[in-house]
């Protein structure tokens, strides 16, 4: 008798190449969750892993698809909470984006409406970093503009296009100085280069630019663990401020829906 497929291959069976590489991480086991018992393999996107050693492993993960019992995953990965059939904003918040960034858009959104801003600025503090909860960090501003560009207002989605360059560049007349977290995060010596610039500058004789700038002030980095901010204080804002499409973020056919479902099924091989 054959043994199931699904007890082929054990843990401790795994090829060394890609045990030694640590790899096993970015398989599922046979679990009791797996509804069909087959192992699923998670090939890690090229912009998590180039120029990093995970890159040479890709040909060991390809070689692991082979066998019977294992397949690369596709649709719901079982260790993330199921998205609903239409999700909202909420629903990404809360089911999708790490703490660390959740909290950090919270306060920023908190710090925004203490200090009696716009809900434009608002709708902006709350969005300003989801490429990097959710998406790529890498031109976070731009892929966050771009997540948004068909919900909300052509303001907020600028003013978060913007906010990753002007962050680099003080504007002492508003009391916005260079974040001390950025000389932890690239070094006292660090300058971005020419086209980040050429954007602030840009952005600064624009007619939005305080909109912007006002993000990089609200966008605040101590994360104050006794400050809890819940996604549900600020229902009221993205009410009047986004526009959920009824089909659900990923579902409606807009030009950025193929986004919001890569943040759904963030593992599929395709
Ligand atoms: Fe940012
Ligand atoms: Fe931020």
């Amino acid at each position: 008798m054959s043994q199931p497929p699904s007890t082929r291959v054990l843990p401790h069976e795994l090829p060394a190449s890609l045990r030694d590489a640590g790899l096993d991480h970015w398989i599922r086991e046979p679990l009791a969750d797996a509804f069909d018992r087959r192992r699923r393999i998670i090939m890690p996107p090229a912009v998590a892993v180039l120029g990093t050693p995970s890159s040479g492993y890709q040909g060991a993960l390809l070689a692991e698809a082979k066998h019977a019992d294992t397949v690369f995953m596709m649709g719901d990965n079982p260790a993330l909470p199921t998205m609903p059939e239409r999700p909202s904003l909420r629903d990404f918040y809360l089911l999708r984006f790490g703490p660390i960034p959740r909290m950090h858009l919270l306060q920023s959104a908190r710090v925004a409406r203490e200090n009696g801003l716009d809900e434009k600025v608002i709708m902006a503090c709350l969005l300003h970093d989801i490429a990097i909860a959710g998406l790529v960090p890498a031109n976070h501003g731009y892929w966050g503009a771009q997540l948004v560009a068909p919900y909300v207002d052509e303001e907020v989605a600028w003013a978060i296009e913007k906010h990753e360059a002007l962050r680099y560049f003080p504007d002492e007349s508003v009391g916005y100085s260079y974040p001390a977290a950025y000389i932890d995060y690239f070094g006292p010596d660090y300058e971005p280069p020419a086209y980040i610039r050429r954007e602030a500058e840009a952005a600064r004789r624009h007619r939005w630019y305080m909109t912007s700038r006002l993000v990089t002030i609200n966008d605040i980095y101590s994360l104050d663990p006794n400050v809890l901010v819940a996604f549900d204080d600020f229902s009221d804002v993205v009410g009047r401020n986004f526009r959920q499409p009824a089909e659900g973020l990923g579902f409606d056919g807009s030009p950025v829906a193929h986004m919001w479902r890569t943040m759904i099924w963030p593992n599929n091989f395709l």
